[in-house]
């Protein structure tokens, strides 16, 4: 093994499981796929033996296009920070994982954005690289989102564009990026892919694939001269999947957005575009004597995004309409007889919280496995199978706790010595 494959970059925000740990997770997998897609007893029984022998011989198994489908679709529904789930069964996945040139793979990339947008109805795809094995870690891409938005830091403390985005303006440069001879607020970045052996490669969007959208207000044009504009298409490119037991370091999605991602978050928040006073002003909001200012700011700023998406031709949802589908999601699972898992923070909209039914709805995180996650230090430390549904008894139940447990103490552990 040479050195980079050592401390390879990707391997540290890998799960670290022993091959125990896989094994059961593999298992598990097979057991919930046959259940789910009403396998054959004796087919199941044939599919264990091949990936226990296959795990044994090489640390390893390959799942098969539907098994690999279907793992995707598991993990977006088990994820509990996506409010989007009620529409976990329609994501599109297209098996990438014999393509593994860079230069292939942005390819592949620029072709999801396009079909993802459409007819501008966006379609949930996701693209499913090479997976990690023992000995190799795959291509994948570094950026947090295939589009985004650059930021820069002028003289004098003054920021241009996405406060999210200055660091990766500054890297996109040192990889030989030239930002607009004049920089821009909405000027959209290069994505980065890093190559099995560490390369990083700089890729540019081509113009005509990300749509951008220009925010304006139905009845107050005067948003309009500020010029705001956002893309059409959120799509997360820095995600691992994991199912079965199996890492997939490159496996990007997309959905669609929800207003207030924009309009709540990412135009309003101190540390992103910070617009909310300009924004009031435009709108002809009393900053001064209106205690309420940003509150009503804030909602005339969703009005708008929905205005501009709806006028655009381009799918996107409002927190209220959103929580109303999380709430089908929740009754649909309890009624499949399984636990939906919801982290509250994430869940609950930034806007008129209280006003959407998912404040009031007890939540708990499983943290199940299969799952997307951005790091084992991050959140993918938490992640495991989930044995609730296991029928057990007690004695059964109390052995897994205790490992559990265990497993945890030793995780923490080799957090707390830096065994990362
Ligand atoms: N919040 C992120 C953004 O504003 C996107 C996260 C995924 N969102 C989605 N609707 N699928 O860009």
């Amino acid at each position: 093994m040479d050195d980079y494959l050592k401390a390879n970059p990707v391997r540290r925000r890998l799960r670290r499981i022993s091959a125990g740990e896989r094994r059961d997770e593999a298992l598990a997998f097979l057991r919930q796929f046959a259940r789910e897609t009403g396998m054959e007893a004796a087919a199941l029984k044939q599919r264990e033996a091949e990936v226990m022998a296959s795990l044994k011989a090489r640390g390893h198994y390959d799942h098969s296009a539907d098994e690999l489908a279907f793992g995707a679709r598991l993990a977006w529904r088990n994820h509990g920070r996506c409010i989007g789930r009620l529409r976990w069964k329609s994501l599109e996945v297209v098996d990438c994982r014999t393509i593994s040139d860079p230069d292939a793979m942005a390819q592949r990339m620029i072709a999801h954005l396009d079909a993802a947008h459409g007819d501008g109805q966006i379609t949930s795809i996701i693209s499913i690289f090479a997976p990690a094995t023992p000995d190799a870690v795959p291509a994948v891409i570094e950026s947090p989102q295939l589009v985004q938005y650059a930021g820069y830091l002028g003289d004098g403390g003054h920021i241009t564009g996405d406060r999210l985005g200055i660091e990766a303006a500054r890297t996109a440069a040192s990889l030989g990026w030239q930002p607009p001879a004049r920089p821009g607020p909405h000027d959209i970045l290069p994505f980065i892919i890093r190559d099995a052996g560490g390369q990083r490669h700089l890729y540019e969007l081509p113009p005509g694939v990300v749509r951008q959208i220009a925010i304006t207000h139905p009845e107050r044009p005067a948003l309009k001269a500020l010029g705001i504009h956002w893309y059409s298409v959120p799509l997360i490119s820095n995600m691992v999947l994991t199912i079965g037991g199996i890492d997939y370091p490159c496996a990007p999605f997309n959905g669609h957005y929800m207003a207030t991602e924009i309009a709540s978050r990412n135009l309003a928040d101190i540390r992103r575009y910070d617009l909310l006073p300009a924004i009031a002003d435009a709108l002809g909001i009393d900053r001064a004597h209106d205690p309420l200012w940003a509150d009503v700011t804030l909602t005339e700023l969703n009005r708008a995004v929905l205005h501009s998406f709806a006028a655009a031709g381009v799918a996107i949802t409002d927190h209220h309409a959103e929580s109303a589908s999380y709430m089908a999601f929740v009754m649909q699972e309890q009624r499949a007889g399984r636990v939906p898992s919801g982290e509250w923070s994430w869940i609950v909209p930034p806007q008129a919280s209280a006003a959407c039914p998912v404040f009031h709805l007890p939540m708990v995180n499983l943290h199940a496995v299969p799952n997307f996650y951005v790091s084992r230090q991050l959140d993918g430390g938490q992640l495991r199978l989930d044995r609730s549904h296991d029928r057990m008894n007690r004695w059964q139940r109390r052995f897994h706790r205790w490992r559990d447990r265990w497993r945890d103490w030793r995780r923490r552990r080799d957090h707390l010595w830096q065994r990362h």
